[in-house]
């Protein structure tokens, strides 16, 4: 057994974030999205990994990564030169997939794992595609299926208007080497890709054995900020850590579940977990509340934060009111002036959200 990753594509819709950097490296809770993926496939004993890369962010995911030692995995990088599809993406990777049984996993989603239970229904029943399904609210913005009272799928489409029922796919699968014929033998959908649900339909129209199983816990497709902070919330409150490497001075306080890095400085600050702070920042005069996660080498000073994401390199001084529900990007700055501010300067980012509430 095999796996790939897919964790090429475009990310639009986590702009603008992602103008510069992939987004399936966005951390959530201090951790590359996409590092959950790896370490759920090993969690279940596959440790040959295919990674699918863009010419655009191929290189920062290569870096980030690694080779897969860090996993316990062994990592080949592949290029897919344009994002054509998620079955384009299968193509590129078929002479590392050979004829081997494999699992196709979105780099962009978050999955409570269950990948074992997963991959012993797809082995026991001698499945061609077995597809993870999900109870959804809005399924029109989804891969949806329908599925008959067996669990056995009849029917897949692509971002339905009128969706046939509210069971989402999720972005993880698991196919034989069917797959490959069936992805030959499609054609690109009306916005020009060649789609991994059409290459299923495929199969199930020549009655070959696709199934369904439905996730029990959470999932998350971290496309947009709030989905990000919601999954950075699940992940924080299911970790059990409180491991101080840096530094806390006699005048702050520290309480509930919190990881502290190395070379991090806590100043005269209350910190209320979960939480959890990278290596090398420095943390002055703040208050950081529940469900914050503030990645390496950032600066806080006079700052009260609480439900937030705070990306490497950040700088936050002075600002007085509570800062919520928010994500702040890499080397961003926000800084108010000590006396009180008579006028606003501002330089944003294309596509950027300020909301004074
Ligand atoms: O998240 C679940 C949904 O993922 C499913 O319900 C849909 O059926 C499925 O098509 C997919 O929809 P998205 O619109 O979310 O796909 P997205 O374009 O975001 O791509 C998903 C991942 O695959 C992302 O990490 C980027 C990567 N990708 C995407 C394309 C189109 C590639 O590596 N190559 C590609 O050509």
């Amino acid at each position: 057994m095999k796996a790939i990753i897919l964790s090429g594509g475009k990310g639009t819709r986590l702009r603008p974030l992602t103008y510069t950097g992939a987004k399936q490296l966005v951390p959530v809770a201090n951790k590359p999205i996409l590092w959950y993926g790896i370490e759920s496939i090993v969690a279940a004993g596959i440790t040959e990994i295919g990674i699918i890369i863009s010419p655009e962010t191929g290189g920062e995911v290569k870096a980030k990564t690694g080779n897969g030692d860090r996993f316990g995995a062994r990592i080949t990088y592949i290029m897919q030169d344009k994002p054509l599809g998620l079955a384009h993406a299968v193509k590129v990777a078929q002479p590392f997939l050979g004829d081997s049984p494999f699992v196709m996993y979105l780099g962009d989603n978050l999955v409570e794992s269950q990948l074992d239970m997963f991959l012993s229904k797809f082995q026991s029943q001698q499945l061609d595609a077995l597809t993870l399904l999900c109870e959804v609210e809005n399924p029109t913005a989804f891969g949806v299926a329908k599925v008959d009272a067996q669990g056995r799928v009849l029917q897949l489409i692509e971002k339905p208007k009128n969706p046939p029922s509210n069971l989402a796919l999720v972005g993880v699968y698991l196919f034989s080497a069917e797959i490959h014929q069936a992805i030959a033998n499609i054609q690109p959908s009306a916005r020009g890709e060649l789609e991994i649900t059409d290459a299923i339909q495929y199969l199930i129209d020549r009655q070959q054995n696709v199934q369904s199983f439905q996730l029990k816990g959470w999932w998350l497709d971290t496309g947009k900020k709030d989905d990000l902070l919601a999954a950075n919330q699940i992940i924080l409150d299911s970790c059990s850590q409180l491991t101080i490497e840096g530094e806390i001075d006699a005048t702050s306080k520290v309480s509930g579940r919190v990881h502290i890095g190395s070379g991090s400085r806590i100043i005269n600050s209350t910190i209320r977990g979960p939480v959890t702070i990278g290596n090398n920042c420095t943390i002055k005069n703040c208050f950081i509340g529940p469900y914050s996660s503030i990645a390496d080498d950032t600066t806080l000073v006079d700052a009260d934060i609480e439900h937030s994401v705070i990306l490497q390199g950040a700088k936050v001084v002075g600002i007085q009111q509570r800062i919520v529900d928010s994500l702040i990007g890499a080397r961003a700055t926000l800084q108010v002036a000590p006396q009180r501010p008579k006028a606003m300067r501002f330089m944003i980012g294309d596509d950027s959200h300020i909301e004074i509430i």
